[in-house]
């Protein structure tokens, strides 16, 4: 199976399946030098722990990280550096009835006809716990951005269908509101609305989609490789890789089409103070251009799917009977996946951003 590496300079490769014994992350490409504990890994890795609220998936899970390999007295040494985390509330049992009986919106019935044969068990390895090993490589590559003052926020802006109103915050506040409740949203009374919606499809069986933003602040101008490895190329790519993510805009993204070029463009001006240091007026265009950082933030958006896994009786096939067949879908599952999708959209950009980092240190000779 290929396809589990993600980046170019700065490398993650995620390994294990969500009844396994384990889950985990190779990160490769690393600088030497970066002061790097569990300690440092273990507040993402608890940001994404199931089980800590009713927004999220019963599942208990303690997530504690176990670095292997690349450190040496508390820092970096450039070589790879291996990270493992054991599951150990799986319940197999729970995922009997759906051996046969692929999901629909799952990914049993692709993983099925692709392999010829999948682990059932709680989805394998298109389960949300391979996201485990995303936030772990994330968080280093957070480190990495923090040495440059590059800091990335996620939070949900729509749950099902009720939209939060943020357009006044800064971003320091977003995240201070947005951790705040367990629907992770920055405007609280939307937040009590959400969490409300999530426990009436809890009830009724369902489950709710929903809209998210991650915002990195503090990018410097001159980020992304043209023409394939664009910056907004690889943040789409990087945020589609996450199940249940739909959509990805940039900026403005879809509302674009609606626009004029002079309501769309961003006008250039000197920062205030300086009469050398350019920005921009407004940033409908998420902070890049031309697939490279514009110095305004970069604004990414994604649309996430309502959790597939829904207890409500749903039509599928019997792939060994071979009939028609029903399925309520039992184990313990996300009502809603944007709450918990945070930290792995974060650790996702995060990547992105520290790839290009790196790779912008070998760009130009001219200073
Ligand atoms: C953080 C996170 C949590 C998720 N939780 C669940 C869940 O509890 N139950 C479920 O059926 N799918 C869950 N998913 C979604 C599935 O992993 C995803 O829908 C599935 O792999 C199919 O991929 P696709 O939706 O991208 O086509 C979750 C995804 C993420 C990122």
């Amino acid at each position: 199976m290929s396809g589990n590496t993600f980046g170019t300079q700065f490398r993650i490769t995620t390994w294990g399946e969500s009844h396994g014994p384990a889950v985990g992350v190779v990160v490769d490409g690393c600088p030497a030098g970066l002061p790097l504990s569990e300690a440092d890994i273990q507040v993402d890795l608890d940001r994404r722990r199931p089980g800590q609220s009713k927004a999220s998936t019963s599942r208990s899970e303690e997530d504690k990280v176990e670095i292997l390999s690349g450190i040496f007295e508390g820092r970096t040494t450039g070589t790879p550096i291996s990270m493992i985390i054991r599951n150990k509330d799986a319940r197999p049992l729970a995922y009997d009835a759906i051996r046969n009986t692929p999901r629909p919106g799952h990914a049993d019935y692709t993983y099925q006809a692709k392999y010829g044969l999948r682990d059932h068990r709680g989805g394998g390895r298109s389960s949300a716990r391979e996201t485990v090993g995303r936030v772990a490589g994330g968080a280093v590559a957070k480190k990495l951005l923090a040495q440059s003052g590059i800091d990335v926020v996620g939070y949900v802006t729509e749950l099902g269908g009720i939209k939060a109103s943020i357009q006044s915050m800064r971003p320091s506040d977003l995240r201070s509101a947005a951790e705040t409740n367990p629907v992770r949203c920055p405007d609280r009374e939307a937040a009590a609305l959400m969490l409300q919606a999530v426990e009436e499809a809890r009830k009724e069986g369902d489950s709710i989609g929903g809209s998210a933003e991650i915002l990195a602040v503090g990018v410097p101008p001159g980020l992304g490789e043209p023409v394939f490895d664009k910056l907004d190329a690889d943040m789409a790519k990087a945020l589609m890789s996450i199940g249940a993510v739909k959509a990805v805009e940039i900026g403005v993204g879809i509302e674009c089409a609606r626009m004029r070029g002079s309501q769309m463009n961003d006008p250039l001006a000197f920062v205030e103070g300086t009469e050398s240091k350019v920005g921009f007026e407004t940033n409908n265009a998420g902070g890049i251009l031309g697939g490279i950082s514009t110095g305004s933030p970069v604004l990414c958006r994604i649309a996430v799917k309502p959790t597939p896994s829904i207890s409500k009786r749903q039509r599928t096939v019997d792939l060994v009977a071979k009939g028609v067949a029903e399925i309520e879908v039992k184990g313990r599952h996300d009502p809603s996946i944007p709450p918990r999708i945070i930290p792995v959209a974060e650790a996702m950009a995060a990547l992105v951003l520290a790839d290009h980092l790196l790779r912008q240190r070998s760009a130009r000779l001219i200073d």
